[in-house]
């Protein structure tokens, strides 16, 4: 069946962008009904996005009944998803306090569909505290928050606030709407991002992992249906919605919350790049330069997926491997070392892959000795492609 996606648009500058939004949606043949804020309408016209969209635009809550229906709870009921975009400071405040004084904020307290937000605005006025303080409330309520891009603002200003990529915005769309329920029951653990392994107070040895890879897989388990925990290392990536985020600091830290939830899991997802040494002892105070070497001794951390391999029985152990040489080859020493049923191995000397780029190439190898190569794809898609593979184990009844 074709799903309709309401598309509410507010007065920024940025609502010429909500063109293309609203066009690549329909291309990917989605019915898609706009409603626009009076305001919006000084930025772009109605009859733009009614030839896009193919479908009549409100603007006015009054203007119009369809055949004796009222506008607002009819599009709340027709809609699989609303889509606020983009989302003004002020639409953000009187969706967060449930004014619904105009067709948007009426249309979304109306409607039961999952809401997705893309705000735009000045940098200053997106990182005031009133502002982000709504946009927790709202993301704690379950909205969607499509998070603003960093770059140049329409007010010559450079920051963040300006409206995330278009395709950016259809892929958040289409990804939820393509949400299968094929990890419906089954508990998963990702673990993401660095750990940190503090030298003194004020210094520690770490990686650039951004999380951004475990954040995809644990946001992307949870959209197909799955209850996912998540224990992080230190990010900036926001929590998902839907998912219970531990976050810890070290590796000891990681493997005693990993532990924790270990029994009650069916599959283990490790893409946390875990610092391999801590220093032997922790300096209490700051250490001071000296003329002399400064020495470091450091010893082995545990290494917890090793340790999990150890009591595998039923569970299906997933991990990663960030290689810089013989990609394969140490990928699969790792899987039969750390008795895993997949690895996935990121050549993280390409182009594209790695560490805090948005994009990765991976090649995922089976424990039966299968080897399927990934193509360079958002870490979105890639997560959603490695729980087609994981989904493939499980469907052999391992689970
Ligand atoms: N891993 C772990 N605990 C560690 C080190 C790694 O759980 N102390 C996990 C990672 O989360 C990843 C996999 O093991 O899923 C491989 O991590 P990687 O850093 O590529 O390999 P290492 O085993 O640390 O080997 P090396 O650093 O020698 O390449």
């Amino acid at each position: 069946m074709v799903k309709t996606v309401i598309v509410g648009i507010t007065g920024s500058i940025a609502a010429y962008k909500a063109a293309e939004v609203v066009r690549g949606l329909c291309k990917q043949g989605l019915k898609v009904q706009v409603m626009m804020t009076e305001r919006a309408t000084q930025f772009i016209t109605p009859l733009t996005l009614e030839t896009l969209s193919g479908n009549p635009v409100v603007v006015d809550m009054f203007g119009k009944y369809q055949q004796g229906k009222v506008q607002h709870i009819t599009l709340a009921k027709q809609a699989d998803l609303v889509l606020i975009v983009p989302a003004t400071a002020a639409t953000i405040g009187r969706l967060a306090t449930g004014i619904a004084s105009d067709m948007i904020g009426a249309t979304i307290l109306a409607t039961q569909a999952p809401v997705f937000l893309s705000p735009a605005m000045n940098s200053q006025m997106y990182k005031h505290p009133i502002v982000q303080d709504n946009l927790k409330h709202l993301r704690e309520i379950g909205y969607q928050i499509i998070t603003p891009a960093v770059g140049p603002l329409a007010c010559g200003d450079i920051g963040d606030g300006r409206l995330a990529d278009v395709s950016h915005i259809i892929e958040q769309v289409i990804s939820h709407l393509d949400a299968q329920t094929d990890l419906v029951g089954k508990n998963i653990l990702v673990t993401a991002g660095p750990t940190r392994e503090f030298i003194d107070p004020v210094r520690f040895i770490s990686n650039p992992s951004s999380g951004k890879m475990g954040y995809a897989l644990a946001r992307a388990a949870a959209g197909r249906g799955a209850e996912v925990v998540l224990v992080s290392g230190p990010t900036a990536e926001q929590p998902p919605a839907g998912v219970k985020v531990s976050k810890v600091t070290t590796a000891v830290e990681m493997l005693r919350e990993v532990m924790e939830h270990y029994p009650g899991m069916d599959i283990i997802i490790k893409a946390a790049a875990v610092v391999d040494y801590r220093p032997v002892s922790r300096a209490r105070q700051k250490i001071k330069k000296g003329d002399a070497e400064l020495q470091l001794t450091l010893e082995r951390n545990p290494d917890i997926l090793e340790l999990l391999g150890g009591q595998k029985g039923q569970k299906i152990l997933v991990g990663f491997a960030a290689e810089t040489q013989d990609l394969l080859k140490n990928a699969r020493e790792k899987l039969q070392r750390k008795n895993l049923d997949l690895i996935v191995a990121n050549d993280i000397g390409r182009a594209g892959a790695g560490f805090s780029t948005d994009t990765n190439i991976a090649s995922v190898l089976h424990r039966d000795g299968r080897i399927v190569e990934l193509p360079l794809c958002s870490k979105t898609q890639l997560a959603h492609l490695i729980l087609d593979e994981i989904i493939s184990i499980t469907s052999d009844d391992k689970v």
